[in-house]
């Protein structure tokens, strides 16, 4: 256990790390566009231009059997109405959402200060769909997603190397060949909120709400 006494402790440097230090970008939120798709197509060129590290990663949370939460790094596939990942429909995640199809995704770009949320529901896509976006995916990435078992126990590296060997040759052997179980999803969106941080903490919030003829826009407190 770690004792707040010890110097240079984990307490201390979380009170040194500057948060939402700015310069931060700013945000027009009256003149914002009528969809979230718009406007988060919008944020995500500029952070990928600006030069932010992976600004297609976000977290995907969902809701085990237990009820209880459960989140994860994903990466965003492909942008239409919906938002879409791809995974293992065997995994932990793709379970969960068999189960209980309600998911959120969290994008944050520190550097601007931005956070978008989605909320919504994932639906697998068609298999042929899940089946370009597995033959999209790079050689190593391929046979990985080949193996499946995602998230299941490893007993040892050895186990992996082999497994791997095998997945490749099959492969090199079969290069159309695509894993039954990876899936592409697509979130269909009924609440998306953007955030745009201030220093002054005056932060800027616009939510985004599904409405029958299309989308409501409020702002929120910060
Ligand atoms: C930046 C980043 C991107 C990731 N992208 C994916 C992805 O697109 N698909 C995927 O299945 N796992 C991806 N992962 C791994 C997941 O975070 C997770 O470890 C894995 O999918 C198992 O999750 P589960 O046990 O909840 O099913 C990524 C991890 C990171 C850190």
């Amino acid at each position: 256990m770690m004792s707040d006494a010890e110097p240079g402790d984990v307490r201390t440097l979380l009170r040194q790390l500057p948060s939402l230090a700015g310069p931060l970008w700013s945000f027009d939120a009256d003149n914002a566009p009528e969809a979230p798709q718009l406007l988060f197509a919008d944020w995500l060129r500029f952070a990928a231009e600006v030069g932010i590290r992976e600004p297609h990663a976000m977290t995907l949370s969902s809701v085990g059997p237990d009820g209880h939460p459960d989140a994860r790094m994903l990466i965003l596939k492909d942008l239409d109405e919906d938002w879409h990942f791809a995974s293992d429909a065997l995994s932990p995640k793709g379970r969960q959402i068999a189960g209980a199809p309600h998911v959120a995704l969290t994008f944050y770009w520190a550097r601007l200060g931005r956070q978008v949320r989605v909320r919504g529901a994932a639906r697998a896509m068609p298999a042929a769909a899940s089946t370009a976006d597995f033959r999209g995916r790079s050689g190593s990435a391929r046979a990985v997603a080949l193996l499946g078992r995602q998230s299941q126990p490893l007993a040892a590296p050895s186990e992996l190397a082999e497994a791997l060997e095998v997945s490749s040759a099959r492969l090199a052997h079969d290069p159309d060949l695509a894993s039954a179980s990876w899936t592409l999803y697509a979130v269909a969106p009924t609440e998306v909120e953007v955030w745009q941080g201030q220093a002054s903490r005056r932060h800027i919030r616009l939510v985004y709400r599904r409405t029958p003829d299309g989308w409501s826009r409020s702002r929120l407190w910060p």
